[in-house]
Formats: structure tokens, sequence, C-alpha cells
């Protein structure tokens, strides 16, 4: 079976890890792919939005199965422009990745649904909005409704930061078409959890729960990251908890998908804040997140194409989906000064030396290879993924392997999985 992965960071390397440990994988392709992934794939240079380009790569290459990564390309569409060209992909359609494209179309579901959520309203206009946030409780929480590289949500303490950020939004066009509109939502006061799940628009497999570290610094200080570590399983995620997140969640959203005639396929994402042992939706993605998918996938002990095909079959009732009993910790390394402005091109050391062992994974986010030297090429530089039968164990490898990467700026917070390993886990 040939396979394409589309997209070029830590997630996708993770992915293709996993993908080319399939014993059905005859060749994998990348686009565009980084440093890390150029060592399992061949890497093609076609951006993962280039719809078109992509689609003449699947069909010159005769790939079998083109495997998604990013929102982007899903909110463009790329999903019915290769089922429409016959090509099978594993991912969802544009009118299912609405449940991340657009956060007031995830909102009206949920409400009409009942699936449990912050209570909130969407705004077109300006002067209603403040209006109205002039009447809410605080902190509340202002959203872009579109794609915002997760830069698109404010959580104001004051009325005056939340006014400015729907201005911001609504009237200085700060996010584009993203904020044209806004979702004001009801604050909640809880734990974050995450949980993925598999889904062909039917039956629904969930992924162990993980927790992200979004927050630049650490003790979660400092402004929001594409994510700075992750771990998993979470220790808050309990059986009961689990049960609950599919049967009040997973299910409902996937039910009300299909209902609403656009099926969702692919990897569903429920970003969920719990609050006194209950589960609240903060946002749903289309996709796998990252860096959870660095510590999911590690733990994922099914032959994760036999999972897809499974997914673009709609047989996925029929699949046992097996994890390992050990924990993962995964500790990104990313260059001085991101989330803001960061510096490029800097030579990484250290991993050619790095001791891979069965314990520790590397997954290369921002590289890109230059000559016989990789260089840094991005906020996110690497993901460094310890195991372990216990998380402190799993952290352990984890921060143990990133001592002996450097590059110049090379930053890490020193806390990933802290908060389950105080709490007794
Ligand atoms: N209703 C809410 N109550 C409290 N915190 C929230 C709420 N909504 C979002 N947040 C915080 O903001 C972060 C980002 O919001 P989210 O909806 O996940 O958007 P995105 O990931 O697209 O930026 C969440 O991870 C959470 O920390
Ligand atoms: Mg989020």
């Amino acid at each position: 079976m040939k396979i394409l992965l589309v997209g070029s960071g830590g997630r996708e390397h993770a992915l293709a890890w996993k993908i080319a440990q399939s014993r059905r994988v005859t060749a994998l392709y990348c686009a565009p792919g980084n440093a890390g992934i150029e060592q399992l794939a061949r890497c093609v240079p076609i951006d993962a939005e280039d719809l078109a380009g992509l689609k003449a790569l699947a069909r010159a290459e005769r790939i079998d199965l083109t495997v998604v990564g990013p929102e982007a390309p899903l909110a463009l569409g790329i999903a019915d422009e290769f089922r429409r060209a016959k090509l099978r992909i594993f991912g969802p359609t544009r009118a299912a990745a609405q449940v991340e494209s657009s956060k007031s179309f995830a909102k009206d579901l949920m409400l009409r649904h009942r699936i449990p959520t912050a209570a909130a309203r969407s705004f077109d206009a300006l002067k209603p909005c403040l209006g109205y946030l002039d009447r809410q409780p605080l902190p509340v929480v202002v959203k872009a409704d579109g794609l915002a590289q997760g830069k698109g949500v404010v959580v104001a303490n004051t009325l005056e930061d939340a006014r400015r950020a729907a201005t911001e939004m609504l009237e200085k066009k700060s996010f584009g078409q993203a904020g044209e509109r806004v979702v004001i939502e009801e604050f909640l006061e809880g734990e974050e959890l995450t949980v993925m799940a598999f889904t062909d628009g039917k039956t629904v497999v969930p992924m162990l729960p993980a927790q992200d570290h979004k927050r630049v610094g650490d003790g979660d200080t400092g402004p929001n990251t594409g994510g700075m570590g992750a771990y998993a399983p979470a220790p808050i995620g309990t059986p009961a908890l689990r049960t609950a997140i599919l049967h009040k969640v997973l299910q409902p959203i996937v039910e009300a998908l299909s209902r609403a005639g656009s099926p969702f396929h692919g990897v569903l994402y429920a970003g969920l804040m719990i609050v006194k042992g209950k589960p609240y939706v903060l946002e749903f993605n289309a996709r796998c997140g990252d860096p959870e998918t660095q510590v999911i996938l590690p733990l994922l002990k099914t032959d994760l194409v036999d999972v897809m095909e499974a997914v673009v079959e709609h047989r996925l009732d029929q699949l046992q989906v097996e994890w390992d009993e050990r924990a993962a910790v995964c500790v990104v390394l990313t260059s001085t000064g991101y989330p803001g402005a960061y510096t490029t091109g800097a030579q990484i050391a250290g991993l050619s030396d790095l001791n891979l062992t069965e314990d520790v994974l590397l997954f290369h986010a921002g590289t890109k290879r230059q000559g016989d030297q990789v260089i840094t090429a991005g906020g996110r530089v690497l993901g460094v993924t310890g195991l372990g039968s216990t998380l402190a164990g799993a952290r352990e490898q984890a921060y143990r392997a990133t001592r002996a990467i450097a590059f110049q700026g090379c930053t890490c917070r020193s806390d990933i999985a802290s908060r389950a390993l105080q709490s007794g886990a």
C-alpha cells in the first residue's frame, strides 16, 4: 500500500513513524515533510495547502491512501476534492471539518444536541457584541470564529480587555476572515483534558486521554503556544470520566454531524474542561492534536494503517484497537522567543549520538536539512517523547534525552506532566 502524508510538523513525524511500522505499507510519501520525516518517507516539496499539487502527486504516484495532518487543507476541502477524484483519503470533508473551522457552527450543533459546553452567543457586528459583553460576568472568553492558529481566544479578566478583544476581531479585522464573527463564551473553571477519537461517522473509538501544555512558561505562565509538551494517559481521565466523554460528547457530536448530512470520518479531537468531575467541550478539532499525537501514537499497539482503512471503509466497529499499558511524556524544544519572534537556521547538535532506545523517540517539528547538517526552521523545533511504566519514568526518559540535544537558543519547559505527578500518579 502506498501512503501520502500531508503536513510537516511534530504531529506528522509521529504519524509517519507509526505508519512506517505498518506491515502493509510499501511506500510512504510526505508533502512537504521535514528533516526527521525525510528519514522515513520520500518528501516532496508541495505545500500542505496546495490541493491541486497534492492531488496530482497522489495520481502520479498511484497513492492508495492520503492521510491529512493539519487543519488548513481540511478546511479548504481536500477530502472533498480527493473523493471527487476517486482518491482515498483519511480526513473529514470541509462540511464536517466545520466543527473546527467555525466555533459558532460547533457551538450551535452542541447546543442543539445538548452536548455539555460553555454557554455562548455569536456576533457578526460589534455594537450588539459590546452591549452583550457589558452584561456578562468576568472573566469572559472572546473567541474568533475561524481558524487562527491558536491565537484567536482571549480569556478576559476585565471588561476592558474583553471589549478590546472583540473590537480587534470584529472592527480592526486582526484575524481577517476568521474574526468576522466572534463567539462570547462563559468562563469555565477546571482542568483541561484532550480526548481524540477515530470515527467512521458511526462507530467512535476514543484514544487515551492526554493533557497538553499550552503556555510557554513553567507553571502555565506566559503566552499561549502551539504546545510545549504533553503526556498520556492523563490520570484525571478516569474510566468513569472516559465513559461520560464517549456517551455525552463524542458519540452525540458524531451522530449530530451524520444526521446533519456531513458525516465525520477521521480523527475528532475534543478539547474539554473538566468541571467538578464533568466534561464540558471547549472546542473540537477535525484532526490529530499536536503535541498530543506525539504521546498517543507511541502507545497505540494496533497497526495505524489498519485503523485508518477501517475508518475509510466504514467498518471501524469490526476492529479491536489496543493500547500499551505504559505512559508517555513529550517535551517540546523551541527556539528562544517563540511564540513571539525567533530566529531560525541554527545548527542542531547531538541528534546523531542521541541514544534512541525503545523508551525515547525523537520527532522533528521545525527542522530542515542543510548539507549534512540539520538546522532549525521553526518555533517548535523538536519533540522528545519518553516512555515508561510510570509517568515519572517516562518523564525522566524524555528530559534525559533533551539534555543531549543542543542548538543556539534552545528552550523548553521543565515541568511537563508535573501536575499529574503532584496529584500522585
Ligand atoms: N469557556 C472557557 N473557559 C475557560 N477557558 C477557556 C474557555 N474556552 C477556551 N479557554 C482557554 O483557551 C484555550 C484556547 O481555547 P480553544 O477553544 O481551545 O481555542 P483554540 O485552540 O482554537 O485556540 C483553551 O485551551 C483554554 O485554556
Ligand atoms: Mg484548543
